[in-house]
C-alpha cells in the first residue's frame, strides 16, 4: 500500500528552483515569493541585468534596490565594513523582514545602489526564496529584487498579481519561481545603519513586522525616525502602492459625516464594528482587528476592491498605537496619491 505520510510532505520543487537560478545567472529576470511580498529579482553583480529590473518597473535609476542573500552568505562581497550592531541584529532576525542599510564595497555595481554610497541587503525567510539564493551560484551570490510591481503601484502577494503587473510576453520577460501566497504581506522593516560612525542612526527608513521595539529589544537603542539626510528610499515616498480608484483615509468619527456629503458616489467602505455606517456606504467591509491579519490582507484587498468599479474607497484610519505604524504607513502612502494639496 501507498505510504500517505510521502504525500502529504510538503517538497520543494527542485527542478524549478533549479531553472530559476539558471536564469538568473544568465542575466534574467525572476520573479520570486519572499515572505513579505514578491521580489523581482537579477543577479547583483550583473549592471545589465540589474537595468533589466529598472526597464521593466520603469522605476528611475536613482532609486536602490534590496540584495538578497543566502542565510549565512558572506557579507564581504557587499559591504566595506559590519558594525557590531548589524551583527545582532542579522543573529535576531536572519533570515526575516529586516532590511539593513550599510556602507557599500566598492565591487558592488553602483546601478544597484542607486549610485548611493550605500547598501540594502536582507535574507528572506520563505524557503523558496531560501532555496533560490542557495542554489544561485552556490549561495555565494546576490539578487537584487525590488518588489515585483509597477513603479508606484501596490506590491504583489500572490502569483496572479506578478503576472497582472508583468503579463506574459512583456518586455523584458519576467519568469516566475511560483510559491503560493506570502506569509507577511507588506514590505519589511528597513534599518539604515550606514551613517554610525558620524554618529547618526540606527535611523527606521520604512517599518514593517519588525517593529522600532523589536529592535530595541536586541540592540538596546530605539530607531530614529527618518530624517532629512536620510538615503532616499522609494517606498518612503509619500504617495507610493497607489491604487487607481480614488482612496481615503479617514477617522472613525470623521466617516459619517464624510459618507453623507458624497452621497451620490459609489463608495466601498472598510470599517471597524459596529455597523451604524451600513446604510451610508454603496459596500462596506471589516477592516482585520490586528496588524498582521491587516498586513497579510492589505494589497490584496487594494487590487480587488480597485477592480470593482467604485467610485471611491474609504479605509477607517488603523488605531493610533506603533504596533499599527507599518500597516498605517502603506496606507497613507496609498492614500497620499490622492491628495489635493
Ligand atoms: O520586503 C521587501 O523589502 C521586498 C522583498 C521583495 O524583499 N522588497 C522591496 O523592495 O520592498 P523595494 O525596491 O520595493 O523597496 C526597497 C526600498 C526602497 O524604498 C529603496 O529606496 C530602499 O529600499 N533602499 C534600497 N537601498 C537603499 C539604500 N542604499 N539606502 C536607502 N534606501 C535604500
Ligand atoms: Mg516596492
Amino acid at each position: 500500500m501507498m505510504n500517505d505520510q510521502s504525500m502529504l510532505t510538503q517538497r520543494l520543487p527542485e527542478e524549478a528552483i533549479a531553472y530559476a537560478a539558471k536564469l538568473l545567472e544568465e542575466g534574467e529576470l525572476v520573479a520570486f515569493p519572499t515572505e513579505t511580498v514578491y521580489g523581482l529579482g537579477a543577479d547583483a553583480m550583473n549592471a545589465v541585468a540589474v537595468a533589466k529590473i529598472y526597464a521593466a518597473k520603469k522605476r528611475p535609476t536613482d532609486h536602490p534596490l534590496i540584495v538578497h542573500l543566502a542565510k549565512d552568505a558572506p557579507l564581504t562581497p557587499w559591504v566595506s565594513h559590519v558594525p557590531r550592531m548589524a551583527e545582532q541584529l542579522i543573529e535576531a532576525f536572519w533570515p526575516g523582514p529586516l532590511t539593513l542599510i550599510l556602507q557599500r564595497a566598492p565591487s558592488v555595481p553602483a546601478i544597484v545602489c542607486g549610485g548611493q554610497a550605500s547598501i540594502a541587503l536582507r535574507s528572506p525567510a520563505h524557503p523558496l526564496a531560501q532555496a533560490l539564493l542557495k542554489k544561485f551560484k552556490n549561495g555565494a551570490g546576490g539578487v537584487a529584487a525590488p518588489s515585483a510591481n509597477q513603479f508606484g503601484r501596490v506590491s504583489p502577494t500572490t502569483v496572479a498579481h506578478v503576472r497582472e503587473e508583468f503579463p506574459v510576453g512583456y518586455e523584458p520577460s519576467v519568469h516566475i519561481l511560483e510559491g503560493g501566497n506570502v506569509s507577511v504581506g507588506i514590505e519589511s522593516t528597513i534599518l539604515d545603519l550606514s551613517r554610525l560612525e558620524q554618529g547618526i542612526g540606527p535611523v527606521m527608513l520604512r517599518p514593517g513586522a519588525i517593529t522600532a521595539e523589536n529592535i530595541a529589544r536586541v540592540i538596546g537603542v530605539l530607531p530614529q525616525a527618518a530624517d532629512v539626510h536620510a538615503p532616499r528610499s522609494s517606498g518612503s515616498l509619500a504617495a507610493h502602492y497607489a491604487p487607481r480608484t480614488l482612496l481615503r483615509l479617514l477617522p472613525r468619527a470623521q466617516l459619517r459625516a464624510y459618507l453623507s456629503q458624497e452621497r451620490a458616489k459609489k463608495i466601498a467602505l472598510i470599517c471597524t464594528p459596529p455597523a451604524d455606517l451600513f446604510l451610508h456606504a454603496f459596500y462596506i467591509e471589516f477592516a482585520q482587528t490586528t496588524p498582521e491579519a491587516y498586513a497579510y490582507v492589505l494589497y490584496a484587498m487594494l487590487r480587488r476592491l480597485d477592480k470593482l468599479g467604485f467610485d471611491q474607497i474609504v479605509i477607517e484610519q488603523p488605531p493610533k498605537d506603533a504596533i499599527w505604524s507599518a500597516v498605517t504607513d502603506r496606507l497613507r502612502r496609498a492614500a497620499a496619491a490622492f491628495d489635493t494639496h
